[in-house]
């Protein structure tokens, strides 16, 4: 196996929005994230993932770009992006920028030229059609695909009279990739920033660059919005592979930067090696949703709580699918969440009983797995959902979106409670450095409202308490990265243990001669386990039990790590 920097990594996602807020806005920005670089140091990361900051007019918090060649104003400046570049380097700290390449803004000057008229030099670089007319006279979107944020994944455009496709918001129309010209235009965009000295890319939506050219109607059920939810439609279409080798080609290959794509809800284990792959000659690795969706909280938005199943056994199979599929074939990326998921805490966390120990099981296992492991900030402090009384208090777009639909057939309770479970808006309050008004994070009313249980939860005071989960991540990343086990933990062979176990998460990490066990229990309760193998050494306890035999009593939430 080539051994590589990125695969030693251990990345940190920052949301910089909601990360640190330096100029008393209410907004995070750049020089908050500068600030505290110190701290992202101290947790032992050298990898981190910053959300889009460049100009936007923020309809979809900056993935919708109308500059990529600048910073917006609320995060910052073009010298700010520098100066993080440069200070982090100077920390040992790599830094990957989130390359939005399916769609810009509409205030993008590309598509207000694109949209002035129908012989626009630019307007090849969307992707305009006529729509249909019924025997009424009535203009209905060319076909009957749905968009990922509700409603048809079409537009109607007042100024030339067609329809662009937009499968974000109205306010994100998606880029043409069959345009040469247009693909010329983002790589040289992303080599700019490489010239800048990131080291890397997030690629964002990646897997939606190419559609199905012949726009005929999907025949899936129409959704309530009159829509079908046809993915396929836009997604791992066989001309997209060959976009993104040709990006690779003109853009990637010539440094030496590591790149993880966005590939999404449904995608294969065999499309992740398609991408992924050692000789794929697309991307380092790609990212995949299915482990975010392994418990039912996203079945039905009239849940119960009392509903909600935690399926360890589907999880563990998940996690295997993909650690099994991908083996000797490509490498993969793991993690929790991003800030497109509830926060893991609420999901398979125990925060009301168990916050400390649970925080630091599932930091064991991310931090154990194999594959490059990415932290969501504020997991390291095991930060929870929101617990908001109001729609008003949910920001997202989507969630907007969504409410004015779900409002025709949900009370406000039921959209609340589903909210709460399932929104964007989870992971992306302010992060929680201390008690202080607004937890730290500014000294003016933040963009999005705090959860109420930062003055329990937040850095501060976990810095000093060495029980803390944060305390737990630092000495995880530490033996991940820095002891005898690191080339076990990041190179080794996983093998899952008790794979029917409802509550027990274990498996095995072996290279050559070096064996190590992780065992975890997923549950309130204790549970009892009869190890396959004797061990020489507890290498890891989050409850500071000192096991010797192999039948292990595991106590709620415990999680191990043995040296065999
Ligand atoms: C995926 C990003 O993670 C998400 O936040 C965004 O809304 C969409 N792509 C569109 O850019």
């Amino acid at each position: 196996m080539n051994k590589t920097w990125w695969k030693e990594a251990v990345a940190y996602q920052i949301y910089p929005r909601s990360f640190y807020d330096s100029n008393a806005d209410g907004v995070g920005d750049l020089p908050g994230i500068i600030q505290k670089l110190d701290y992202i140091q101290s947790i032992g990361v050298n990898l981190i993932w910053i959300g889009p900051f460049y100009k936007s007019p923020m309809d979809d918090n900056g993935y919708d770009v109308s500059d990529f060649y600048d910073v917006d104003p609320l995060f910052g400046t073009l010298d700010d992006a520098k100066t993080l570049i440069r200070e982090a380097h100077a920390r040992g700290i790599k830094i990957l920028l989130d390359l939005v390449l399916n769609h810009t803004s509409d205030e993008h000057p590309w598509f207000i030229e694109s949209r002035s008229s129908r012989t626009s030099p630019k307007r090849d670089y969307y992707i305009w059609r006529d729509g249909k007319v019924d025997a009424k006279g009535h203009r209905h979107p060319p076909t009957n695909w749905g968009s990922f944020f509700e409603g048809s994944a079409w537009n109607y455009d007042e100024i030339s009279g067609q329809y662009y496709m937009k499968i974000f918001s109205d306010k994100m129309p998606d880029l043409n990739w069959e345009s040469a010209t247009l693909r010329q235009d983002m790589f040289k965009m992303a080599r700019w920033w490489l010239d800048q000295g990131v080291d890397g890319f997030r690629v964002d939506a990646i897997a939606h660059l190419a559609r199905d050219l012949s726009f005929t109607d999907s025949t899936l059920p129409l959704n309530r919005h009159h829509v079908a939810p046809d993915w396929g439609k836009f997604s791992n279409r066989p001309e997209l592979f060959g976009y993104l080798r040709e990006f690779h080609d003109e853009v990637l290959r010539h440094y030496d930067c590591m790149t993880v794509g966005e590939v999404g809800g449904g995608a294969s284990v065999e499309a992740g090696v398609k991408y992924a792959g050692y000789d794929s000659q697309i991307f380092n690795m790609v990212f995949n949703f299915d482990t975010c969706w392994k418990n039912n909280i996203f079945a039905n938005d009239n849940l119960k709580d009392e509903d909600i199943v935690i399926d360890v056994v589907d999880m563990k199979a998940t996690f295997n699918r993909w650690i099994q599929g991908m083996k000797d074939k490509g490498w993969m990326p793991h993690y929790w969440l991003n800030h497109d998921h509830p926060r893991v805490m609420s999901q398979y966390g125990d925060p009301k009983h168990h916050h400390r120990e649970s925080g630091a099981l599932l930091g064991t296992i991310l931090l154990t797995l194999p594959g490059t492991p990415f932290i969501y900030n504020g997991e390291e402090i095991g930060m929870t959902n929101v617990d908001y009384t109001s729609v008003d208090d949910f920001t997202d777009i989507w969630v907007k979106n969504y409410v004015k639909e779900a409002s025709k057939h949900l009370t406000m309770d039921q959209i609340l409670s589903h909210l709460r479970r399932t929104s964007r808006n989870n992971a992306r309050t302010p992060m929680q450095w201390s008690d202080a008004l607004y937890a730290g994070f500014s000294t003016a009313k933040p963009h999005q409202k705090n959860v109420g249980n930062y003055p329990t939860i937040n850095v501060a005071a976990q810095d000093k308490d060495p029980d803390s989960i944060l305390n737990a991540y630092r000495a995880l990343i530490q033996l991940r990265r820095h002891s005898d086990l690191s080339e076990v933990l990041i190179y080794g062979d996983f093998k899952l243990m008790f794979p029917e176990h409802p509550h027990v998460f274990a498996y095995h990490r072996t290279l050559g001669k070096k064996h190590v066990m992780v065992v975890t229990n997923l549950s309130a309760q204790p549970n009892q386990v009869v190890l396959p193998t004797a061990y020489r050494k507890v290498r890891y306890s989050n409850v500071h039990s000192a096991p010797t035999t192999k039948a292990l009593h595991l106590q709620p939430y415990e999680a191990l790590i043995l040296e065999v």
